[in-house]
């Protein structure tokens, strides 16, 4: 059966509605490991080897992500930063070739405020990373308009959930029939 990891960058997860919901769903599956990188390494001081590792052992690696800034949150930058090393993820004796990626992200704003093609486009960084390093690169799975906020009334939070709902079981889908 096939590995999947999940690479989960999330800051603040204990106020996350989309990665927590998501997190909490694919987790029941069989064959797949979440790392919580923020939980981890809260200083920023990334175990590498034990990161090869386990991305070594993997088929399908899941970067589960909220967009800020119209990009990833920075210890996943800092993941990609000092895991993606030479020898390992590129060049002679690579070990991430064949390896299937894909991010799954959620965003705050509405999709409407999101231009035709500008997800796509925000992901290039990864998808420019996969094609380096030889990895399979699928398109993000993304939603929009999820936030949380303390002055959301029941029916927002209950609109919120349930898209974040839809999107893991998107995610399952695709684990599922991977
Ligand atoms: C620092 C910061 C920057 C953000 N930048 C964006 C952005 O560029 N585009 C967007 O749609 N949402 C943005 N958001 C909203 C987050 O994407 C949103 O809160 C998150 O996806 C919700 O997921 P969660 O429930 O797992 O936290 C930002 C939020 C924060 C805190």
């Amino acid at each position: 059966m096939k590995k999947t990891l999940v690479i989960l960058a999330h800051p603040d997860l204990e106020n996350s509605v989309g990665s927590k919901t998501i997190i909490a769903s694919l987790s029941k599956l069989p064959n797949i490991s979440v790392l919580n990188l923020t939980a981890l390494y809260p200083d920023f001081n990334i175990d590498v080897a034990s990161e090869q590792t386990a991305l070594a052992e993997a088929d399908l690696i899941i970067l589960q992500y909220p967009i800020y800034w119209y990009n990833m949150p920075p210890i996943l930058k800092q993941w990609f930063d000092k895991v993606f090393t030479f020898g390992f993820a590129f060049g002679a004796g690579a070990q991430l070739t064949n390896k299937t990626i894909i991010s799954s992200v959620t965003a705050g704003a509405p999709e409407s405020s999101y231009p035709e093609g500008e997800m796509k486009r925000i992901m290039l960084p990864v998808k420019a990373t996969a094609a380096f390093c030889k990895i399979n690169y699928l398109n993000p799975i993304a939603s929009y308009g999820i936030y949380s906020s303390p002055d959301q009334d029941a029916k927002t939070r209950a609109n919120i959930l349930k898209i974040a709902q839809t999107h893991a079981y998107k995610l399952e889908s695709l684990i599922t029939n991977f």
